[in-house]
């Protein structure tokens, strides 16, 4: 980088964080939403609420809750929105609050995010005028291959060129609203693929493996084991 801040790049200030809490969870079986599933004694979705909130960029959370279930959430330090039916529908639904020019979207599943992790990926986008989204993410220490239909390998991936990506994940908020307006986001499992499928550039910052996704039944002993409260 040479010169001033190319056009595009923020001034410090405060960022808005979406948490998106509007998944059923099928794979986790609870019978209710998963981001009310307890974790270590509270709501999973509260951890990534209490990491929002101490992080010091962070100055307003919303959080995209399954339609008519604001009551179950009903958390005075946060903003709820309904999600939708897609996990960009939820994000789109929780973008029309923000007025920053950055938004931070983390999935409320992911309860090991710190403060730290979440300050990080903000400076990061801050500090990278040429990118419009910074996105967590791991090296992956297994061998990767892909598989064919009759389970047959196809191919060994280059393991070193290969992340497993989280979130946080922050964004220039008008560049993620024109992604989902134009983009597959009914195939989209993050938000960055949307800014990728558009032209935009997404920058990784490494993120520990710990900061893990609840998806099925053992992630939640797991999440506790991390978390010290077992
Ligand atoms: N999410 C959301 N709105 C949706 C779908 C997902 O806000 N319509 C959120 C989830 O609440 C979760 C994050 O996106 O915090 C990641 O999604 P995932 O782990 O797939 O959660 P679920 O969709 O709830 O789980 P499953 O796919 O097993 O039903
Ligand atoms: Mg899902």
């Amino acid at each position: 980088m040479t010169g001033g801040p190319a056009q595009g790049a923020e001034t410090a200030g405060e960022v808005t964080a979406l948490i998106v809490a509007a998944g059923s969870g099928q794979r986790l079986g609870a019978g209710v939403a998963k981001a009310l599933v307890p974790v270590g004694g509270r709501p999973m979705y509260e951890w990534s609420l209490a990491a929002c909130l101490a992080a010091s960029r962070i100055g307003r959370v919303v959080i995209a809750v399954p339609p008519g279930s604001k009551a179950e959430f009903g958390d005075p330090e946060a903003e709820m929105v309904d999600g939708g039916a897609t996990r960009s529908q939820s994000v789109a639904a929780g973008l029309e609050l923000v007025n920053t020019g950055l938004v931070l979207v983390h999935d409320a599943a992911r309860p090991l995010v710190t403060p730290e992790l979440i300050d990080g990926a903000i400076e990061a986008l801050e500090g990278d005028p040429a990118s419009d989204a910074v996105i967590a993410a791991a090296p992956v220490t297994d061998t990767i291959k892909s598989v064919g239909e009759a389970g047959e390998v196809i191919e060994t991936l280059d393991r070193s060129q290969l992340r497993s990506v989280q979130t946080p994940q922050v964004f220039r908020a008008d560049a993620l609203r024109r992604a989902i307006a134009s983009g597959d986001v009914e195939n989209a499992t993050d938000d960055a693929f949307l800014i990728e499928s558009a032209g935009g550039r997404v920058a990784v910052l490494d993120a520990p493996a710990t900061n893990i996704k609840v998806t099925v039944p053992s992630d939640v002993e797991l999440a506790e084991f991390l978390l010290g409260n077992v």
